[in-house]
């Protein structure tokens, strides 16, 4: 049972199959999902007992939905903190890079295409996207080779590699701002009437982008760190 003391990470660890749902109300369960529900809930002007009795019925249903996300959650919890580390190098960091790569080429495409008609959302949008980018590649090279090295190499945490763990849980808070920036901006992702296929397709890029770096963060801020941190 879900209650309203709980954090949105904490029900997303115990019940990875709510993934889509949160999604689709746009709520954080990994950069900010550390609030009780019935703090995040009211902030977000929702009704908390109706969220909560809908949350309950989703948590409770067997879904097909993002089985593969489920499954994947599931088994990373199995796996020990060095094992972690070197699956979200292989998987996320590889995966972020490349939805990156492709948002970038395509953004930039659709700026020039669609300046005359668009060009304030999307030059706003193209400088946002930049920051986080920018941001992104650094941590993720802060992460790959600064703190996971020094994590493996002091199983049992010290004081020096906790406080490199909470910087990398600031970046993350950091990141997951400009993201509901765009999500904002963006008016979630709904491409204006006149987008031609290819503003169609950056936007769904980068959606994609984001929802995977949702779950990486998580995977991180509510699994792997916390993990690491109690083997001292
Ligand atoms: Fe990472
Ligand atoms: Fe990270």
């Amino acid at each position: 049972m879900i209650t309203k003391d709980m954090t949105l990470a904490q029900v997303v660890k115990d019940h990875p199959n709510t993934i889509g749902f949160l999604n689709n109300l746009h709520l954080d369960y990994c950069c900010g999902g550390h609030e009780a529900i019935s703090i995040a809930i009211k902030e977000k002007g929702m009704d908390v007992e109706k969220f909560l009795k809908e949350l309950n019925e989703v948590a409770a249903r067997p879904t097909t939905a993002h089985a593969d996300v489920h499954e994947d959650i599931d088994s990373f919890k199995e796996l020990s903190v060095n094992d972690m580390l070197d699956d979200l190098e292989a998987t996320h960091h590889v995966t972020d890079r490349q939805l990156m790569a492709e948002t970038e080429e395509l953004l930039n495409k659709i700026l020039i295409v669609h300046y005359l008609h668009h060009g304030e959302m999307l030059t706003k949008l193209h400088h946002l996207y930049a920051g986080l980018k920018a941001e992104l590649e650094e941590h993720f090279a802060k992460e790959e080779r600064l703190v996971f090295p020094l994590m493996r190499q002091h199983p049992h945490p010290d004081k020096e590699t906790l406080d490199f763990v909470k910087g990398l849980e600031d970046e993350h808070t950091g990141a997951g701002d400009i993201i509901k920036e765009i999500y904002q901006l963006t008016d979630n992702f709904t491409p204006p009437a006149d987008a031609c296929p290819t503003f169609q397709r950056t936007y769904q890029v980068m959606e994609s982008l984001f929802d995977d770096i949702f779950i990486h963060i998580f995977k991180e801020n509510s699994i792997a760190f916390p993990e690491y941190a109690e083997q001292e």
